[in-house]
């Protein structure tokens, strides 16, 4: 069996890889491969280790043969790869889900506070040596506290930065095809439509996945329901919010602020952005503590070593190719 790890993840997923296939392929440069790279590595595999940074559709399973059975994604995300073409192949797509969720809850909040409170926008002041002295106007922010928290998308990630507010004493909208009973009897949250939720939150956080129905859901028309005074939080996947559309809003005082760890052109960020002081741009490390992305690498190991050895893998996308 050929298995092929696109790039270097936690030593603990690749110890227990290596039990099971201790002849495993991985790329060992520190940068993403090239699409040309990738296509001559994945040659010849039976399965795959993937990241969210692989581009994994029909090209890729084609030049890695007839003989690929799995594709073990190390994200709970898995927009990367072509599902369908996958479920058509008879390839078997897993996910990471569970294991980072309370860390990408908890990254929701550190942007949701530095974004309120400016934090990244005064350590900057500070460090360039302006801090002359207290100041009862220098650089105020906004409550947490008491206010309204908006979650766009109550899955597992969403209900838990929903319950995380309860030390904030918040007022929760929530918006999701499904009512949470969970939220709604331990936080008092309410299960509203996008509009009323965009027109009463102070924070808008984003946890839907990335489907065509969802790109762009932040667009210029949504962004202009929000409170002028409210900011945005994206911890989801970065073209749910149209990023062009979203700097002129901040420029033009539309919403007050945004917090961002993912973005529409991953590694690229929107030039607009760039320059505004009241965005907070983190590089997709919502999941990124150790104890989160071992968990994760060592959830992807057992998803690719279940896969090939017949077992169907506990954390299956496409269950339909599972006969
Ligand atoms: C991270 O973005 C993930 O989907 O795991």
């Amino acid at each position: 069996m050929k298995v092929f790890v696109t790039q270097l993840i936690p030593q603990a997923g690749l110890t227990k890889l290596n039990r099971a296939y201790p002849d495993y392929h991985i790329n060992s440069e520190e940068h993403v491969l090239t699409r040309r790279e990738l296509l001559e590595k994945v040659k010849g595999a039976d399965a795959l280790l993937t990241l969210l940074t692989d581009k994994i559709n029909e090209e890729v399973m084609t030049a890695a043969g007839p003989q690929l059975k799995i594709v073990a994604n190390m994200a709970v995300g898995f927009d990367n790869i072509d599902l369908q073409a996958a479920t058509l192949r008879g390839i078997m797509v897993t996910n990471t889900p569970g294991v980072l969720t309370e860390a990408t809850a908890d990254h929701t909040w550190a942007l949701l506070f530095a974004v309120a409170r400016r934090v990244p926008e005064s350590e900057r002041y500070l460090r360039a040596g302006k801090f002359k002295g207290w100041g009862p106007l220098l650089f105020l922010g906004n409550d947490v506290s008491g206010h309204t928290l908006g979650i766009v998308g109550a899955g597992r990630i969403g209900c838990a930065v929903a319950m995380k507010s309860r030390g904030f004493n918040m007022k929760v909208l929530y918006t999701d095809k499904s009512p949470k009973p969970v939220l709604e009897s331990e936080i008092a949250a309410r299960r509203v439509g996008l509009e009323e939720l965009l027109g009463q939150s102070d924070f808008v956080s984003l946890h839907v996945p990335l489907l065509p129905d969802t790109t762009h859901l932040m667009h210029a028309g949504s962004l202009s329901l929000m409170k002028n005074t409210a900011c945005l939080v994206n911890t989801g996947r970065g073209p749910l919010v149209d990023e062009a559309a979203l700097a002129e809003a901040l420029k033009n005082g539309v919403i007050a602020g945004a917090a961002l760890d993912v973005f529409e052109n991953e590694p690229a960020v929107h030039p607009e952005l760039m320059k505004l002081e009241n965005v907070v741009l983190t590089p997709h490390t919502a999941s990124a503590t150790i104890e989160s992305r071992s968990k994760m690498a060592i959830m992807a190991a057992e998803n690719l070593i279940a896969g090939l050895a017949g077992e169907k893998p506990p954390n299956l996308v496409n269950t339909e190719v599972w006969k």
